[in-house]
């Protein structure tokens, strides 16, 4: 396992829209085990593969609190199959926008189908903050930043704060 550099805004690869996967063999889980102990390292509790470079739909998570066991999750070409009419709020944040936090409004709940870590098809519902972290990282697989779903002044004023805090390190 390799820690991988996660690219931060306003890197333009992260706007690129991913690839669907054909199969999920060695090379895809040695490509997931460098995004997991990327994720752990940041620390964060999801990354898409766009976010080290990587244009494939596929995506690592772990919301176990900091009291519990890891619970490694991963997700490769997931399809939100239904989403609730129900929306909730959440405060969220991201390892390619660090130290910017705002309010996100997205469906409160989805149904999933991906492929997991051994390549078999499954599905599953999503509440909460497994709701918010996938439906966040998918957007990562089309180019799209939680700071899209803000005001232009606000995601503006975001991408200026990370300019500085990279010069600044
Ligand atoms: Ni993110």
């Amino acid at each position: 396992m390799a820690l991988r550099e996660i690219l931060v805004v306003p890197h333009p690869v992260l706007k690129q829209v991913s690839a669907n996967v054909d199969v999920v063999d060695d090379d895809l889980r040695a490509l997931m085990d460098d995004m997991l102990e990327t994720m752990y390292d940041a620390p964060g509790i999801g990354l898409a593969a766009i976010q080290i470079g990587v244009p494939k739909r596929v995506i690592v998570m772990d919301l176990a609190r900091p009291d519990e066991e890891p619970q490694p999750r991963y997700y490769v070409n997931p399809e939100i199959l239904w989403a609730s009419e129900e929306t909730a709020p959440y405060e969220e944040g991201c390892l390619s926008v660090p130290e910017i936090f705002d309010e996100v409004e997205r469906p409160a709940r989805v149904k999933l189908r991906y492929l997991n870590y051994q390549g078999e098809q499954v599905e599953e519902d999503a509440e909460g903050l497994f709701a918010v972290c996938i439906q966040h990282e998918m957007d990562h697989l089309n180019g799209v930043l939680f700071i899209d779903h803000l005001s232009r002044l606000k995601r503006e004023q975001a991408v200026k704060k990370v300019k500085k805090l990279v010069k600044a390190a």
